[in-house]
């Protein structure tokens, strides 16, 4: 990594258990990132509209609160695709972890592991899917689908090999994002710093460099993939109740409802008001996850309550990395544990299992 990028790491690591909120994570990690870093993780597309939309919809919808509820304990453990974690909480897949620390998404894995949870490994890490597998991390790897159809089997084939769980296929980049200045510049500055699989950076400053996601596939070349695939297919990038039902219809083990954290595009609907749209139309029929602005455990409440299975949260787990390495990816983790908790006991919830649609209502006021 180049050495004006790497943290900035005069400013100390500062106690954890100071740090009650992802907000407050936020707000360290902007200090500690390197500029171009920070614009990186934390911008989106255009004017970044669609990052801010995304987290303040959950806010459209508040937690009935219950009382007189007998409540032993509070159980936070569920399973996603067969497979048990301590929450239902999930890293998603990030690009390049090794902006945010040195030691990547080795660190990340290993968070993800002593918070018992699952990470999604993204096609475009700092390291290698070999690297984060060697710890006993529960493991999904993140996919483009390439022109290169060899490339894209022996990359599935490999991530099978490897011990992952399931492909995440991502499909809501066909095209190059629309980016503002400051993401441009930053990407220019941090060109040279190219992930461990996947696409060199500079090619979405260049209109003329060939995208390598293939834009023509439809519907009908998912039967493919999935021919090839050893490992169940989880479709990322839905946003319609249309494509979530298509989704169902070509053998998609599960959908992750998700605009990229508005990276892609800026004017899109907020994932928040999709959700139970979407949720609806699936009808149980497979597994429902969502991601795009969870910054509290209510908003991983609400998003129980529309019916989703777990939720992924994405810039979080770089802010936390970039505070203090694994130990703030776990606590990031632990912080939305420690919420949830909460906000389910008063809402007279014991298990995930408790958290249905009555549980939350649409706000009066919302600004
Ligand atoms: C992403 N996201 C993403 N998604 C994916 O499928 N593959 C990838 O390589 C990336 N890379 C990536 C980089 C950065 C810096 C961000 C912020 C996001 C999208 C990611 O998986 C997820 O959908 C969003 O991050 C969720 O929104 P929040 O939690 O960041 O608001």
């Amino acid at each position: 990594m180049a050495e004006h990028l790497a943290v900035q790491d005069n400013i100390g690591t500062p106690d954890l258990n100071g740090i009650c909120t992802l907000d407050a994570f936020e707000a360290l990690a902007e200090n500690r990132l390197m500029r171009a870093a920070e614009v990186i993780l934390n911008q989106g597309a255009g004017t970044s509209a669609g990052v801010r939309r995304n987290c303040s919809a959950w806010g459209q919808w508040a937690i009935n609160s219950r009382i007189l509820v007998d409540i032993p304990d509070i159980q936070l453990r569920t399973t996603v695709l067969g497979t048990p974690v301590s929450l239902p909480v999930l890293f998603a897949p990030t690009a390049l972890h090794g902006l945010a620390h040195p030691d990547a998404e080795v660190a990340t894995a290993r968070a993800a592991n002593r918070a018992d949870t699952l990470m999604v490994l993204s096609f475009t890490s700092s390291v290698t899917l070999e690297q984060v597998a060697v710890h006993p991390t529960k493991l999904w790897f993140q996919i483009y689908w390439s022109k290169d159809r060899d490339y894209l089997r022996h990359m599935i084939d490999r991530a099978a090999t490897a011990g992952y769980q399931a492909i995440c296929l991502t499909l809501d980049m066909p095209v190059q994002p629309w980016l503002g200045a400051q993401m441009r510049q930053a990407v220019r500055e941090t060109a040279e710093i190219v992930p461990a699989h996947g696409m060199a950076r500079n090619i979405f400053l260049d209109a003329a460099m060939p995208w390598l996601h293939d834009a023509r596939l439809t519907w009908a070349d998912l039967g493919w993939l999935i021919s090839i695939c050893p490992l169940p297919l989880v479709l990322k990038g839905v946003m319609t109740a249309d494509d979530a039902r298509l989704a169902v219809e070509h053998g998609a083990s599960a959908i992750v409802v998700s605009n990229h954290g508005g990276r892609v595009l800026e004017d899109g609907l907020a994932t928040a008001d999709v959700l139970s749209e979407i949720i609806a139309m699936i009808g149980g029929r497979i597994e429902v996850l969502v991601d795009g602005g969870i910054r509290r455990g209510s908003d991983v409440f609400k998003a129980l309550a529309m019916g989703a299975r777990a939720v992924l949260i994405g810039r979080p787990v770089q802010w936390g990395l970039a505070v203090a390495g694994s130990d703030g990816a776990q606590r990031v983790i632990e912080i939305l544990r420690g919420e949830m908790a909460s906000v389910m006991g008063m809402a007279g919830a014991r298990t995930v299992g408790d958290i249905t649609q009555g549980k939350i209502a649409r706000r009066v006021h919302f600004p």
